[in-house]
């Protein structure tokens, strides 16, 4: 009977416990957001295993997802995916012998799909054409990628995802020309505006 009633009173002051505990979380968890100065400018050093722990989910998820591309890596295709990768993902991913500034200024920083990573690889042409086909209909949440699903065709979101699989290989001279073009178009916009010749924007205050 004795040690029953024993047994009660430890159940209860335990779920008191816990009960208890929430409301202390809450505060404690407010105060070092107001107090604890975490980490919110880019430069700022990330929380420990932050990258980690934000990719274990992606990856799941993408691995539940995955599908395989409607059709291969022809000239034509990459072709296009080089048009599309040029009007939408350049000013943050770089292109061959141009990264982006923009891009590696952001946090977390966008991966300059066409250099070569400590691993040896260049960009994601490490990855199957369905993750990035993924990445680029999906977007990555609190990042700076943003979802193209309303952007692209599903087409040409599949060319420029074979595109930047094959950033490893050899391109068509096609492709070649299309990157070429836009790095001196780049290069000219940005020396005119050294120079002034496009007039700086109003500032205000
Ligand atoms: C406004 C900037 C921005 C634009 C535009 C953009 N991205 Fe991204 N992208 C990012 C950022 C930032 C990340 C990193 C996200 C992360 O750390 O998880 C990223 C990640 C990716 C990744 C995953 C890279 C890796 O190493 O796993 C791929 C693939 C990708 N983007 C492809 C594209 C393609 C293709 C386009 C154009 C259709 C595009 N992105 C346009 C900012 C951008």
């Amino acid at each position: 009977m004795e040690e029953k009633k024993n047994k009660r009173i430890i159940i209860v002051s335990v779920l008191f416990g816990f009960l208890a505990a929430f409301p202390f979380m809450a505060v404690a968890g407010f105060v070092y957001l107001r107090y604890g100065r975490p980490p919110v400018a880019t430069a700022d050093t990330p929380f420990p295993y932050e990258e980690t722990i934000v990719h274990i989910p992606l990856d799941a998820r993408i691995d539940r997802q995955l599908t395989a591309p409607p059709f291969g890596p022809t000239a034509d295709n990459l072709i296009a995916g080089a048009h599309v990768y040029v009007a939408h993902c350049a000013v943050c991913h770089g292109t061959p012998g141009q990264n982006s500034t923009f891009g590696q200024s952001e946090y977390p920083t966008a991966p300059q799909l066409w250099a070569q990573k400590a691993s040896g690889a260049v960009g994601v042409s490490d990855d199957q054409p369905g993750v990035s086909y993924w990445k680029v209909d999906n977007g990555i949440r609190l990042t700076g990628m943003p979802s193209f699903t309303h952007i692209l065709t599903q087409q040409q979101m599949w060319q420029v995802s074979l595109l930047i699989a094959q950033a490893a290989k050899a391109q068509p001279a096609a492709v070649t020309q299309i990157f070429t073009e836009a790095n001196s178009l780049r290069d000219r916009s940005e020396a005119e505006q050294m120079q002034g010749s496009v007039p700086a924007p109003a500032t205000s205050k």
